[in-house]
């Protein structure tokens, strides 16, 4: 498997910055969308649960309506792609039965081999402390996947803005998400940067590795 140096990590991440200025005339290519929508698919979640839904507003109307939901912040209209990041807001037994026959399916195995994997997940989300919290649960799993499609984009050279300055009530409404059993939680505008955005070049604003990384001895 090919793999980049830990040099070319570096790069990648000191390249990528939150893009304020996308050029609308450049356009992700469909094989490399393709793969950056695979990278949400496949991040992981708690469990494996994949408690979300990712919207790829492709159509340009509901885009500017987004973007007035947005701060206005252009990146909604202008980036290549825009994806609306949703989290599912309940979990029930028949969301962990699904999970436990798709494995079972997936890896060809009994369901009934996988009863004590489902009776742990049932014991946490359904009747245990965490079936309380579950909304803060399920965002935090739809924060991997937006990790990774930064990440994943970065790698392949795209551009990517993360949007929490987001009205998400509206969101919803926008997209018809009322009764689905997911609401908006956040969006990311993919694309490539503008030559003018001055963001590119600032200089990245991180606290010093000795005061946020801690080696425990
Ligand atoms: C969850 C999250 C939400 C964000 N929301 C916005 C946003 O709505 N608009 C924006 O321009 N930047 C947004 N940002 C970008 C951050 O301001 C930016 O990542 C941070 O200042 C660090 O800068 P850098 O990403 O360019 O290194 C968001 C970042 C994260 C992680």
């Amino acid at each position: 498997m090919l793999r980049m140096n830990s040099s070319e990590l570096i790069s990648a991440l000191e390249w990528r910055y939150a893009t304020k200025k996308f050029d609308p005339s450049k356009i992700i290519a469909p094989e490399i969308w393709k793969a950056l929508e695979e990278s949400l698919r496949l991040s992981p979640s708690s469990y494996g649960l994949q408690p979300w839904r990712f919207f790829v507003v492709e159509n340009r109307e509901v885009r500017k309506q987004l973007k007035v939901a947005s701060w206005n912040q252009s990146q909604v209209t202008d980036a290549s792609h825009y994806v609306v990041i949703a989290y599912q807001e309940a979990v029930g037994e028949a969301d962990i039965r699904k999970f436990i026959e798709t494995t079972a399916s997936v890896r060809g195995v009994e369901p009934s081999t996988l009863d004590r994997y489902r009776n742990v997940i049932e014991g946490d989300l359904l009747t245990g402390t965490r079936s309380k919290e579950i909304v803060t649960w399920s965002q935090r799993q739809t924060y991997i996947a937006m990790g990774f499609v930064m990440l994943s984009a970065a790698m392949l050279g795209i551009d990517t803005c993360p949007m929490e300055g987001i009205e998400a009530h509206e969101y919803d409404r926008i997209l018809g998400l009322s009764g689905s059993g997911f609401k908006t939680v956040a969006g990311v505008a993919l694309g490539y940067r503008h030559d003018e955005d001055k963001y590119a070049l600032a200089k990245k604003v991180r606290y010093p590795a000795s005061e946020v990384i801690r080696h425990v001895k």
